[in-house]
């Protein structure tokens, strides 16, 4: 069986990797694959609260709309190839779990799977979004980053359950 832990417990855990090669968040029932680098894990409505920010080219912002929960998914330092390849290539032109080998198992409090080589993952309800705002917006970041205006959308997943690979705990 999966160790469900509590939300916070795996907070170093899961910012080292995010700010380096990325970790992957899972969206739609057929679970896409795609990397991410910017989000956070606070607090928001006395909940734990996990955020992504999602541009509204990716395939990943339709489906988080049409269906709205994510998984979060840490992996391990010999899925770096992986993690890269989900973060260059779009599902809407790739099975990219297929091409990585990923096995995509069901969640327990989520329709969305997660990926079962995971180090651990999170699942996630979207409880609120919102759109960054360009009037509101350093205008060194606005340049830096959104040329094209396509400005992130941040999207607010309460934090249902985290949970540790169930190979460690069989
Ligand atoms: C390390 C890394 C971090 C990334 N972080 C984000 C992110 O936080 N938000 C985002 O919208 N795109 C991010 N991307 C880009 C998407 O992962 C990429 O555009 C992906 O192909 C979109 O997949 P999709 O169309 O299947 O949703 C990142 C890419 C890499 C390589």
């Amino acid at each position: 069986m999966a160790q469900k832990l509590a939300p916070y417990d795996r907070y170093k855990e899961t910012i080292e990797p995010f700010c380096k090669q990325g970790i992957i968040l899972v969206s739609g029932t057929q679970g896409n694959p795609m990397t991410i680098g910017w989000g956070s894990i606070g607090v928001y409505w006395g909940k734990p609260v996990f955020t992504v920010v999602v541009r509204p080219s990716r395939y990943s912002y339709e489906l988080l709309i049409e269906l709205p929960e994510f998984s979060v998914n840490v992996m391990g330092d010999d899925y770096k190839k992986q993690v890269a390849y989900c973060g260059s290539c779009s599902g809407r032109d790739e099975n990219k779990a297929q091409v990585c080998g990923f096995e995509l198992a069901s969640c327990d409090d989520i329709k969305v799977p997660y990926i079962r080589q995971a180090l651990f993952h999170y699942e996630c309800r979207i409880l609120n979004h919102a759109d960054f705002m360009e009037e509101a917006m350093n205008k060194e970041i606005a340049t830096r980053f959104y040329p094209q205006k396509d400005y992130h959308r941040a999207f607010y997943g309460e934090i249902l359950g985290l949970y540790e690979a169930r190979e460690k705990h069989d």
